[in-house]
């Protein structure tokens, strides 16, 4: 258990290296006592490697990474992306199935274009399978309706 603490605020403290100087003059005083030195590793874990979660999040990540291409004007791969809501993923099923399909093979955003971290992308796809499976328990999509409006009670 110490040890697993002493691992983390090692990270802490790469992690703290970037912080202002006042946060990293605190730490020794909070090193003292354990429990705070727990919440503090905790706290500056998930800072130093942040993974977008929330569909709100990974709805920019798709506007940043994937509008750019998936346009109503360049309309890459006759897609586009544009308002497409992650929360929402179950209007556009079949739209998510393809991106989940690209994401999982890792190719998009296709080699040279900026991509964000690649558990983003692994949050992304797991987050839209969540939603899309999720939704289909709910309400069985008859036959092949693409853009079947699901609602939700
Ligand atoms: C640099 C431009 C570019 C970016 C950025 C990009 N794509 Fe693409 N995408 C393409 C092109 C070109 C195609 C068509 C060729 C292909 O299918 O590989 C395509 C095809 C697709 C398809 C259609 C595959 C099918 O089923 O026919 C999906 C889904 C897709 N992209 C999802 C995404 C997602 C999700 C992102 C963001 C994470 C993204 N793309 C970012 C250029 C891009």
């Amino acid at each position: 258990m110490k040890q697993a603490a002493a691992a983390a605020i090692v990270g802490s403290l790469l992690a703290l290296s970037s912080q202002p100087p006042d946060v990293t003059r605190a730490l020794p005083f909070a090193l003292a006592s354990s429990p705070a030195a727990t919440s503090i590793v905790l706290a500056s874990t998930s800072v130093a490697h942040e993974v977008p979660v929330s569909t709100a999040a990974l709805t920019e990540v798709v506007e940043e990474y994937c509008v750019r291409c998936h346009n109503q004007r360049r309309l890459r791969g006759d897609l586009s992306l544009e308002g497409f809501d992650v929360e929402e993923a179950a209007t556009r099923a079949m739209v998510a199935e393809r991106m989940i399909r690209k994401l999982r093979a890792g190719m998009m955003p296709p080699p040279g274009a900026a991509r964000p971290e690649a558990d983003t992308l692994v949050a992304l796809a797991e987050t839209l399978e969540q939603i899309i499976d999720g939704a289909a328990g709910a309400t069985p999509r008859p036959g092949n309706r693409p853009f079947q409006r699901v609602n939700r009670a």
